[in-house]
């Protein structure tokens, strides 16, 4: 990786994104690799997501989105999709303390209601113990996908015109956003990908408007702490313009600034 420069070796004099998403992607062929079953893929997969966790919330970064579970990966063999729950069932038990401890927010989007009894009330009790946590709002994307949540959205507003609380003439991307599924995510400053796919795969299709897009090409089981540096490093070294011209920019925030600030 590229050298990040700080003594403690993190990112933390560059922008640190305030709303970083990953799909995590790679963990089959992670184990495959190594003649694996899938399953143990996911289980290495998950020491990743403790290892980004940590990393993300040291840094700074407000909300962490994860994307675990697509709505179409319920379509995979019932087996792994067990694996999966359980595995999941564990994760949440097992952060419990960490997750509390550490001042962490759990929030989780997607279809919940799909998910197995056991895992929804173990997931909610700790959302709900750690509501009022506030370094960092880790968001599981769970049973989750981009086309299922704008439909929601739409049927939300169609349901607030039909009843009068909401007039025609306001609807407007404000009114649309705050009836999301994800309507308490702000927009994603830098997505991440793993295993080298180049897709998005139905993940967060409002929230990623202007993401910055990062693909790594390790496997998510070897996305640990100096690879997300080095996606973090490439997000500083990004001029974002949101569709103005560079001379248009505060000075502060010329191209790659504050990468060479950190140097
Ligand atoms: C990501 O890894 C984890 C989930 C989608 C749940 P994959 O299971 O998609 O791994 P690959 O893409 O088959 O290697
Ligand atoms: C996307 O990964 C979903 C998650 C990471 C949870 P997939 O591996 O399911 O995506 P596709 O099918 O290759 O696009
Ligand atoms: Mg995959």
């Amino acid at each position: 990786m590229g050298d990040i420069g700080q003594t403690e070796g993190y990112p933390s004099a560059g922008r640190i994104p305030g709303h970083v998403a990953i799909i995590m992607d790679g963990n089959g062929r992670w184990a495959s690799q190594r003649g694996l079953p899938r399953t143990e893929g996911h289980n290495a997969g998950a020491e990743s997501v403790r290892a980004i966790v940590r990393t993300a919330r040291r840094i700074g970064v407000k909300f962490l989105t994860l994307f675990a579970f697509s709505d179409q990966n319920w379509d995979r063999p019932n087996q792994e999709v067990g694996a999966l729950m359980e595995l999941l069932y564990r994760y949440v038990l097992g952060e419990y303390d960490e997750i509390l401890q550490n001042n962490i927010r759990l929030t989780a989007a997607g279809n919940l209601d799909r998910l197995p009894g056991v895992v929804q009330q173990a997931l909610q009790e700790l959302i709900r113990r750690s509501r009022k946590n506030e370094q960092m709002t880790l968001c599981l994307a769970l049973s989750y996908g981009g086309h299922a949540d704008l439909v929601a959205g739409a049927r939300r507003v169609a349901e607030d015109v039909q009843s009068g609380r909401l007039l025609l003439a306001d609807i407007n991307a404000e009114a649309f956003e705050s009836r999301l599924l994800t309507a308490e995510l702000p927009p994603v400053d830098l997505l991440i990908r793993t295993s080298g796919e180049q897709r998005l795969s139905d993940f967060l299709p409002w929230h990623l408007a202007y993401a910055e897009l990062v693909f790594a090409s390790v496997m998510w089981p070897e996305f640990r702490e100096p690879q997300f540096y080095e996606a973090i490093e490439t997000y500083q070294a990004r001029e974002r313009r949101y569709g103005k011209t560079s001379e248009q920019l505060p000075s502060e925030n010329p191209r790659g600034a504050q990468l060479r600030a950190v140097k």
